[in-house]
């Protein structure tokens, strides 16, 4: 464009948005224009209790995961714009008659639906954990894009995932949530679950707005106690913490959510360094807050604010929407009339909703996500329970097997030991309110849809996973040819608020296998649980044992796949398992000491059970030829390390080759070596092949405790092998 035409085009902009906008704020918040020249004028027309109404959020009744407030006037607060969002409401059906409601409003601004579709909706995906493990990110953005899909068309605008905290202490019953320990890994495998859940087009009805959650440093609560305080440095908080909230930031995430803990000595709903400095401030992030459930109104018993009003004006710039709280809907609007507040601040958080309800479509078509055909063909499809299955099954992480597995299809008859194997709820996992219980499939009903003879018995009670006949379940394994035997925790044990002071699996199950085992037949033990859990007694009385989490809808299809293997497993440990509970919080990346031969206890040594990354494979891998691309490198500069991968084994199957970099000498303290790489790869039984790992810059640098990422010179070892506690030196690589 010329020069003169430009000038022409930016004055009758400026005269377009004298005339029609009037003096309101110019929100800039879309990268489309348009989207941002409506909100301001929306903006403009509004009074401040109808924006007041837009950060305002309730729950309906259908799924509650908080206290909820008893109101029965919510339809009439809707008509009168005093809400701009809520959450728990599900279905095309009743998702309309809300929208319908909120039409009636003055300005009729469509709400937005929120729902925590945490893994799957109606077909149902492992938890987020046992998915981590996969270190597949196209199975699980796949995920996440199936999980989308059926939402999309049953109402929900939005969901409250990915959690993406991350988390060294198997106590805290949220690690189910996550993605494990490890902050490399973990943004990667938050980046895909955002793109699965968005895909590339927010305004698609089938995308829905992602979610990171909780911001800040949630996993890691004081002593493993979920709700507990966060003590912890910035140091600590920019290299192990802060990733994957940054790598969802960068990703496009839509909407965050604040944390429950404080931090740094303040609540994270209040907190302004993490949220105004940080989040909105450095990283530029255009979408907007919500606070997690009652947070804002919990800043009184954290003795941080006096009551309601102090609780809305110091949240007011950190959450843009208070979830549940009320206290926005009951005293922002007195706080801005007092000066407490500035309307701008309001104006901003409003903008930053309004935008995304532009985005997503409803202003043009409120009723666009509402769709009861949609909603009837895409949901529990053949193609979601194949891509359930298919993820499940590359969630199961090997720990023994002493030739037991695969088992022999021409086998005629198997003992199907402990409740949790036919407990479709449990199976199910928790956070998973709208997914289909009846369509789950159990490990005993997998058994039987292949023909076997099931010689089931409950083993436990599933009320007090305490024993019950156990004469019965030796009865059912000396009557069979194999005992799958599964034990663990309730999958209600683990997830919010399920903090556990003791990680071990009773002693009553574990001598449940150990009966088992003395009938002589072979023992394939499935550890059932939301996270790392202990269980020596079982595995020293196993032939095989198989961390099999909560996989969802096609759970005991999937573990049917890998018993019989007509799936090779494949998966990883995303998380430490500790061989005793007061080994907690635990990981492979922790820090060196001056002492290192002195960090054990006297009681026992500072080893786990299982390693993060560890998993094993009815195939054998051999890694060769190990190098790197150059020996020498500039702060900036990347590093390729090449390898050959043989499958020396005798079946098909994939290896997830790891590589670890340690910075051998700093300004400041660093771990004994941390992931920063890996690829997963398929062979053929005596198939070998050549392959690189590109190791980024990124891998070479690290925060300071000021948050500037810098890069330092010096002696940098790389790593490679198949599990954090198997690896060989590749070679040391100097920045210059
Ligand atoms: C949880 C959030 C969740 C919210 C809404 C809270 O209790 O901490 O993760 O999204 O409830 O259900």
């Amino acid at each position: 464009m010329k020069p003169i035409q430009n000038l022409f085009r930016i004055c009758a902009v400026a005269l377009f948005a004298v005339l029609f906008v009037g003096c309101a704020p110019k929100p800039n918040y879309s990268d489309n224009p348009e989207i941002n020249r409506k909100v301001a004028e929306l903006l403009s027309k509004m009074t401040l209790e109808e924006k007041i109404g837009q950060m305002n959020q309730y729950s309906g009744n259908e799924f509650t995961t908080g206290p909820q407030t008893d109101d029965t006037t919510v339809i009439k607060q809707i008509e009168k714009g005093q809400l701009g969002s809520m959450l728990n409401i599900v279905g095309a059906e009743k998702t309309r008659s809300y929208q319908e409601a909120a039409l009636k409003s003055r300005l009729g601004i469509p709400l937005l639906f929120g729902l925590d579709v945490i893994h799957g909706f109606r077909t149902t995906f492992p938890i987020p954990l046992g998915e981590a493990a996969s270190f597949d990110l196209a199975a699980i953005e796949n995920g996440a894009r199936c999980a989308a899909v059926e939402a999309s068309a049953a109402g929900v605008h939005w969901t409250f995932a990915p959690m993406v905290d991350i988390s060294r202490d198997a106590r805290w019953g949220r690690v189910m949530e996550g993605a494990g320990e490890d902050p490399y890994y973990g943004a990667l495998v938050a980046a895909a679950r955002i793109k699965g859940f968005q895909g590339n087009d927010l305004e698609a009805d089938n995308t829905i707005m992602a979610c990171i959650k909780h911001f800040a440093a949630y996993g890691a609560p004081t002593a493993g106690i979920d709700y507990n305080t966060v003590d912890m440095s910035w140091g600590e908080f920019y290299n192990y913490y802060m990733p994957p909230y940054k790598a969802g930031a960068e990703a496009g995430v839509a909407t965050f959510m604040n944390a429950f803990n404080d931090f740094n000595n303040v609540p994270c709903s209040g907190n302004t360094e993490l949220v105004v400095d940080l989040l909105k401030g450095k990283w530029g992030f255009k979408g907007f807050v919500v606070s997690d459930w009652g947070s804002i109104g919990e800043m009184i018993p954290h003795g941080y604010a006096a009551d309601k009003y102090d609780a809305a004006v110091k949240a007011s710039s950190t959450s843009d929407m208070d979830m549940e709280s009320r206290c926005y809907i009951e005293e922002l609007a007195n706080a801005v009339r007092d000066g407490k507040v500035k309307e701008s601040v309001i104006d901003d958080a409003v903008a930053r909703i309004l935008t995304k309800k532009f985005e997503i479509g409803i202003f043009d078509d409120p009723f666009k996500y509402c769709n009861k055909e949609r909603e009837d063909n895409l949901t529990l499809t053949a193609q979601t329970k194949n891509s359930a299955r298919d993820m499940a099954k590359r969630s199961i992480v090997m720990l023994k097997n002493d030739n037991t597995l695969p088992l022999n299809k021409n086998i005629k008859s198997v003992a199907v030991i402990g409740a949790l194997n036919d407990s479709k709820f449990d199976m199910k996992g928790n956070w998973a309110w709208p997914g289909d219980v009846e369509s789950v499939v159990t490990v005993r009903k997998a058994f039987e849809d292949r023909g076997y003879k099931v010689n089931y018995a409950e083993g436990y009670s599933l009320e007090t996973l305490k024993p019950t006949n156990v004469n019965e379940a030796i009865a059912a394994a000396r009557n069979s040819d194999v005992v799958v035997v599964a034990i663990g925790e309730r999958a209600m044990h683990s997830g919010e608020a399920y903090s556990k002071v003791e990680l071990t699996i009773s002693d009553e199950q574990q001598n449940l296998v150990a009966q088992l085992a003395k009938t002589g037949k072979p023992v394939i033990t499935l550890v059932m649980g939301g996270r790392p859990l202990i269980f020596k007694e079982a595995t020293e009385n196993s032939g095989a044992v198989a961390m099999t989490w909560w996989l969802g809808s096609e759970a005991g299809n999937a573990i049917c796949d890998v018993l019989f293997g007509d799936y090779n497993p494949s998966a990883k440990l995303p998380m430490t398992f500790p061989k005793r509970t007061g080994q907690s919080p635990i990981c492979y990346n922790a820090k060196r000491s001056g002492r290192p031969s002195m960090l054990h206890y006297i009681d026992d040594d500072a080893k786990p059970a299982y390693a993060f990354g560890y998993g094993l494979s009815y195939s054998t891998f051999e890694i060769k030829d190990s190098k790197t691309s150059t020996q020498t490198i500039k702060g900036g500069e990347g590093v390729e390390v090449a390898f050959t991968l043989l499958n020396s084994g005798k079946v098909d199957g994939e290896e997830v080759v790891q590589v670890y970099v340690c910075d051998k000498v700093s300004s400041v303290t660093r771990p004994w070596k941390e992931l920063k790489g890996y690829a997963k790869i398929e062979l053929k039984a005596g198939q070998s092949s050549s392959s690189t790992i590109k190791l980024a810059p990124e891998a070479f640098g690290f925060y300071t405790n000021d948050g500037d990422f810098i890069y330092e010179k010096g002696e940098f070892d790389i790593f490679i092998g198949n599990s954090s506690d198997n690896l060989i030196l590749v070679s040391t690589v100097t920045m210059k």
